[in-house]
């Protein structure tokens, strides 16, 4: 078997990799409307603390795993706990990330077709009725959806098919610098519209009695699909990381982007929210409902100025999604070609074949196969409640405790400090430690069982 790996060129392009595998639907799609329902500052305050006090542990723990052994999720934990139990976590973190990839190329595919909207059409409604029932009869169509999700998963298996190096790393390299252009310039344009300060302070003014136990487990959750954490997408990641580079800097490093990019996205879409006059809390709706029905207004006024800011808003959301979804195909990618001995191009189209599948019944479920029920749940909804809820918790838990529990301290420590020479890191690493062995582990069992019982 070929064990010659491909290594990521360096801090800047490791940084830009696992930022690019972070910023993706989560933040532009997910947490502006999670901060418009669960109270405004005060959600955003709660992400906070949930970003450092738990997935900044879970993000490390993943990371010390991957970069430790260069091998991907099944390899390394067979590596670091030959012949143990744990190797069952290396196989639940090789399917988790492919059925977040099946559904979320759905969405992928939607916005695809957003865009090319944008370009064309572009959109023209008086009532946001008509936007939404136009968007519920696109996704209920069976063949359109289809086609979307089918170009964008090819995208995605074009991209990982040309290596680590010249696929996935030169792809995030141009990408990522440009999404955060972009969206400075939409948060830029979305700032001056009339009537978009009180977007402004609502992002800004804390509800803390909109704090309640399932509101700290939406932060959590959220927290954990924006950073990508518990299936093995960080790990993988972190396993092309130069040994001489250090998890900690890229760790921070990736932490810290995605969260200023969840925030821009936030200042970009509520104050253009509240111009509009729409309710904050429009839920899942809010980038194929409200957005669009935003450029319609806009349109009636300044046509050009319009169609130009949807334009760069579909695209940012594209490429967004691209970038994390490649993320979660090399998972699988790494897994076939090291443990199986597959060549990159043939893990490729089997990772593409199946997700497809899985993706299609997603696809489907919003139309011809609404009828089929998991649980009560489309087959869609299915599967972002599995991976959202249970894998990605579960993973994460696992991951923690590997490290803290299972794993050699100075072996940990090393990670951490580069073998004791980083200085500042040494006092960052006890602090770490901490979190990860007494305050991470139950805290998400304990955010997780309230939530369920609530
Ligand atoms: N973090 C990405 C986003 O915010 C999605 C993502 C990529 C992801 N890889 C993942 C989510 C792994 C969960 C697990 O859109």
């Amino acid at each position: 078997m070929d064990r010659k790996r491909e290594l990521f060129g360096g801090r800047g392009a490791a940084i830009l990799a696992m930022a690019g595998s972070a910023i993706g639907l989560g933040n532009i799609w997910r947490f502006p409307y999670m901060v418009g329902q669960t109270g405004g500052a005060a959600f955003i305050i709660l992400y906070l603390v949930c970003c450092l006090l738990l997935s900044l542990p879970i993000f490390l723990a993943e990371a010390v795993i991957g970069h430790r052994t260069h091998a991907g999720t099944f390899g390394a934990l067979e590596q670091l706990a030959p012949g143990t139990k744990w190797k069952w976590l290396g196989l639940l973190t090789v399917l988790s990330p492919l059925v977040i990839l099946s559904y979320y190329s759905v969405v992928g595919g939607w916005s695809m077709d957003y865009l090319w909207r944008s370009l064309t059409a572009g959109f023209h409604a008086d009532a946001i009725g008509t936007v939404s029932s136009e968007f519920g009869g696109f996704i209920a169509s069976p063949w359109a959806p289809l086609l979307c999700h089918t170009l964008f998963l090819g995208g995605c298996a074009w991209i990982v098919s040309a290596g680590v190096k010249s696929g996935i790393e030169k792809f995030n390299k141009v990408t990522m610098p440009l999404l955060f252009v972009l969206i400075v310039v939409i948060m830029g344009y979305s700032l001056t519209l009339p009537g978009s300060s009180a977007g402004v302070s609502y992002m800004l003014k804390p509800d803390f009695s909109k704090i309640t136990p399932s509101a700290v487990a939406a932060a959590m959750g959220q927290s954990f699909f924006s950073l990508s954490l518990g299936v093995g997408t960080i790990l993988t990641y972190a396993s092309y990381v130069h040994e001489k580079e250090n998890i900690l800097v890229t760790g921070l490093g990736t932490v810290g982007f995605d969260l200023l990019f969840a925030l821009i996205a936030g200042f970009a879409i509520m104050p253009a929210v509240f111009a509009a006059g729409i309710e904050p809390g429009a839920g899942p709706g809010l980038i194929f409902e409200t957005l669009p029905y935003i450029f319609a207004k806009m349109g009636a006024s300044a046509p050009w100025l319009s169609s130009l800011v949807a334009v760069l808003f579909f695209v940012t959301i594209v490429f967004a999604a691209f970038t994390s979804a490649i993320s979660m195909f090399e998972v699988g990618v790494a897994y076939l070609v090291e443990q199986k001995g597959l060549s990159r191009r043939r893990a490729t189209l089997l990772i593409f074949a199946c997700t497809w599948a899985l993706g299609a019944l997603c696809s489907l479920s919003f139309g011809p196969l609404s009828g089929v029920k998991l649980f009560g749940l489309s087959i869609f909804s299915f599967c972002d409640m599995l991976t959202s809820n249970f894998l990605m918790t579960f993973g994460g838990l696992l991951f923690v405790l590997f490290v803290g529990w299972k794993m050699d301290r100075k072996a940990v420590r090393d990670e951490f400090t580069c073998g004791g020479t980083a200085r500042f890191n040494c006092a960052v690493f006890d602090a770490f430690w901490l979190l990860l062995r007494y305050i991470a582990p139950p805290a998400i069992v304990i955010i997780f069982i309230t939530n369920f019982l609530a």
